[in-house]
């Protein structure tokens, strides 16, 4: 693959489905390279969008608008950021010859349903997984509950950021989380994935890299593991490196090299995992960055953007880890738009502390606005000194 020159006749193109913040961070890798990118998402002004040579807003969910949009536009690559994209028309596309899907488009295919891949993970590649059932009935419901023991989790199989996903206690939850499941996933009627819920010490998230190396063979490589805390869905901290024992990191890499070579193609993957002592399960896989991996951007030679950015472009890759380090997320706070944030200065003033702020176009209270991320020289100080930038940091209204 030739690098050339961005708008010309030889530039290498690259289209991102999705543009934000950890799409903004991957085009701002590709820049750096000089690609030509173009960025899409389902409204303007996104992250992404400001940063790129073009930018497109479409619903990457319509085939006929991602078809017309990737004929308009003629990109080498497409780098899907988030799972809810017409993945079909995707295959047709990579099928037709017209663009290469990054990883590939099977993967986007597989991944963007819980079904696929919790499949293809336990039934195909025999890895071990939390006991699971696929139900489309509160009846079916009751029953995978009872036959896989409370607690369970209950998630809607096309959904991200928890959304639509619930824990049932006692069997009485039945119906609230039958309910929560239906209202909350990206179809009507949609299937459900009812899951014994794994009683973890922690869980990580193992950012795999397959790359080529310099005869152009593809190689799998893997970051220090990355721990996290999720709240209703989402993260709110994460740290690397998670110590973790000897055996339960040769078992999480065998298992994240099992799914990321099963899924195949170039670029980086976050394969999320629960351990126990030496025993750990695979939970599910994003086949692109993955928001706790921002903490990368502080702790490592190569962040997970640009370890991305050269793994599609076919070239290597370094997962040197420079310090431990810690990301602790800001959010909005307010239900506006154009906010402004104060005390930036007061954060950036704490020793080894850096901030990014994604240029969200509108505040929600939980919306992710942006990141505080520090190194030090334990996870423990890192983690601290993280929340504390990320307190600092305040969001204000500009409404008068
Ligand atoms: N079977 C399970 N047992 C224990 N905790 C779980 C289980 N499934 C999900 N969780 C918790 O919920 C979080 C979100 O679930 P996940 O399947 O990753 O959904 P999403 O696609 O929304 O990220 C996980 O990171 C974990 O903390
Ligand atoms: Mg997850």
């Amino acid at each position: 693959m030739k690098l050339g020159t961005p708008l010309s006749p030889n530039a290498l193109k690259v289209m991102l489905l999705g543009s934000g913040e950890l799409g903004k961070e991957v085009i701002i890798a590709l820049q750096r390279l000089g690609v030509e990118v173009i960025a899409v998402d389902r409204y303007a002004n996104a992250p992404g969008h400001q940063v790129a040579h073009r930018a497109h807003v479409i619903d990457m969910t319509d085939a006929t608008a991602l078809r017309a949009l990737v004929e308009q536009e003629r990109p080498h690559l497409i780098v899907p950021e988030i799972e809810a994209i017409a993945t079909d028309e995707l295959a047709k596309i990579e099928q037709d010859g017209l663009a290469t899907v990054i990883p590939t488009a099977r993967a986007t295919q597989l991944t963007m349903n819980r079904e696929g891949i919790r499949r293809l993970a336990s039934e195909e590649l025999g890895l071990k997984t939390s006991g699971y059932a696929f139900v489309s009935s509160l009846e079916d419901l009751k029953q995978a509950a009872q036959d896989i023991g409370l607690p369970v989790i209950v998630k809607p199989v096309m959904s991200s950021s928890g959304k639509g996903q619930s824990e049932i206690k006692t069997p009485d939850e039945c119906q609230t989380a039958w309910n929560a499941a239906m209202s909350g996933g990206r179809v009507e009627g949609t299937r459900i994935i009812v899951e014994e819920k794994v009683n973890f010490d922690y869980e990580i998230t193992l950012l795999t890299v397959r790359s080529k190396n310099a005869q152009g063979d593809i190689e799998t490589s893997f970051c220090p593991p990355i721990g996290h805390i999720q709240k209703s869905g989402d993260y709110v901290e994460s740290w690397q490196p998670q110590p973790m024992s000897e055996k339960a990191l040769e078992k999480a890499q065998h298992i994240a090299e099992q799914i990321t070579s099963n899924l195949a193609g170039c670029g980086l993957f976050g394969v999320e995992l629960f351990v126990k002592g030496d025993e750990v399960w695979f939970s599910e896989v994003s086949p692109r960055p993955h928001d706790t991996g921002m903490v990368t951007m502080i702790t490592q030679r190569q962040n997970e953007f640009e370890l991305h950015a050269r793994a599609i472009l076919g070239l290597p890759v370094s997962t040197e880890l420079i310090s431990p380090g810690a990301s602790a997320v800001i959010y909005g706070g307010l239900d506006e738009k154009a906010i402004a944030f104060e005390n930036v200065n007061k954060a950036l003033a704490i020793a080894n502390t850096d901030i990014r702020l994604f240029g969200k176009p509108e505040s929600y209270t939980r919306r992710r606005m942006g990141v505080a991320l520090a190194h030090g020289q334990s996870v423990e100080e890192a983690r601290q000194t993280a929340k504390q930038a990320a307190q600092t940091v305040k969001p204000v209204s500009t409404q008068s």
